[in-house]
């Protein structure tokens, strides 16, 4: 399995952020892992052209869950592959938040990025009173169930554990609690799809930086990270590829 480091770069960016895409591409022209970014839907055709030929690949941070139609301010999935993007995160926990995005939209945004030909990154994560409640296990559970249609393989889907209370804080769990999410996740994805799941990232998100990012790979079953802030520069983004590369 090739590791996957992922940007999200969420409501930040412009054409002059393209500068941070060409200093990346310097460092890293050829990462041992996977690289995305997924800038807002306004850079993916500006980064997609940016990254063109190099190992750095381009995704979106939603979709609809049409294909077209009358949805003002929307973008389809098809729309993102078209502009260039390979992959998109559906079902993060500012969308759940923002938008009231629930397990059944999500799964049916899913079936939408599959059926343009994009790889899925799904979402899930405990909030940190689900936390203290002692439910976040079966919280993921039922996010897991409920986020992912039938069909998944390692191919079309990836998943990011996310614990919201982790997001932009500073704060990550401990790497025993990290580790033991993660397990819960391979085990539930093993026992709906199979000797697949062994093969599907999961990837872990939420305050990961240059500094802890080597600890964090080397918990098993993390797979690589979802990363926010410390993906919009080039510096940090490239010291977190570079974590997992080795
Ligand atoms: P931060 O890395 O800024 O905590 O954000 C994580 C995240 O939400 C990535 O999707």
């Amino acid at each position: 399995m090739k590791r996957l480091a992922a940007g999200n770069w969420k409501m930040n960016g412009s054409s002059a952020s393209m500068a941070e895409v060409q200093a990346l591409l310097g460092q890293h022209p050829n990462p041992s892992c996977e690289m995305l970014l997924c800038p807002p839907a306004t850079l993916v055709a500006q980064m997609a052209w940016a990254a063109k030929s190099s190992a750095l690949l381009v995704g979106g941070q939603d979709c609809h869950a049409n294909a077209s139609g009358a949805h003002t301010g929307d973008v389809s999935a098809a729309m993102l592959k078209d502009a260039g993007a390979s992959h998109v995160i559906l079902g993060h926990s500012e969308r759940r938040a923002d938008h009231h995005e629930t397990n059944l939209l999500v799964n049916q945004k899913t079936i939408s990025a599959w059926s343009a030909g994009l790889c899925a990154i799904v979402c899930v994560g405990e909030t940190e009173a689900e936390r203290d409640a002692g439910v976040t296990l079966s919280l993921i559970s039922d996010q897991l169930a409920g986020s992912i249609p039938d069909g998944a393989t390692s191919e079309n889907l990836v998943i990011a554990y996310e614990p919201v209370w982790a997001i932009g804080t500073g704060r990550t769990p401990t790497l025993v609690q990290i580790g033991e999410v993660h397990d819960h996740i391979r085990a539930q994805l093993t026992a709906r799809f199979g000797s697949n799941a062994a093969e599907m990232r999961l990837l872990y998100g939420g305050s990961v930086k240059p500094s802890n990012a080597a600890e964090i790979f080397a918990v098993p079953n993390v797979d690589g990270a979802l990363v926010g802030g410390a993906s919009l520069k080039a510096a940090d983004f490239g010291a977190i590829v570079a974590a997992l590369s080795i």
